[in-house]
């Protein structure tokens, strides 16, 4: 099951940039590259980088420590690299913007 947060006005980045920031427990960055906005993952899966200090080319964010490049659409590494990263669907309502996270079964179980 999808759950829809609201994005702080405050944590969109600007063009061609990345903000992090925390939303329903989870950490994750926020890329607007070429006014397309993207939300990933924070942590490279290679040895822990936080990407949101990385940089995008090609529609991939890179991580700033050993240059991983992942699609920014589907998280997928590039080839060779053998892992990916989070994605999370975004949808617009009105002025604001909304990111899904699927809630986890243990959340749903000890929901009241
Ligand atoms: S930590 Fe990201 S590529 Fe190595």
């Amino acid at each position: 099951m999808i759950h829809w947060y609201k994005i702080d006005k405050a944590s969109m980045p600007a063009l061609n940039s990345i903000t992090k920031l925390s939303i329903a427990g989870k950490t994750i960055c926020l890329v607007n590259y070429d006014q397309e906005l993207f939300a990933v993952a924070w942590k490279c899966p290679h040895a822990g980088a936080d990407l949101s200090t990385g940089w995008c080319e090609n529609k991939q964010l890179i991580c700033p420590y050993h240059r991983h490049a992942f699609d920014l659409s589907t998280g997928r590494g590039a080839i060779g690299q053998g892992n990916y990263i989070n994605t999370y669907s975004l949808e617009k309502r009105g002025d604001d913007w909304f990111v899904g996270m699927k809630s986890s079964f243990f959340k749903r179980l000890f929901r009241k």
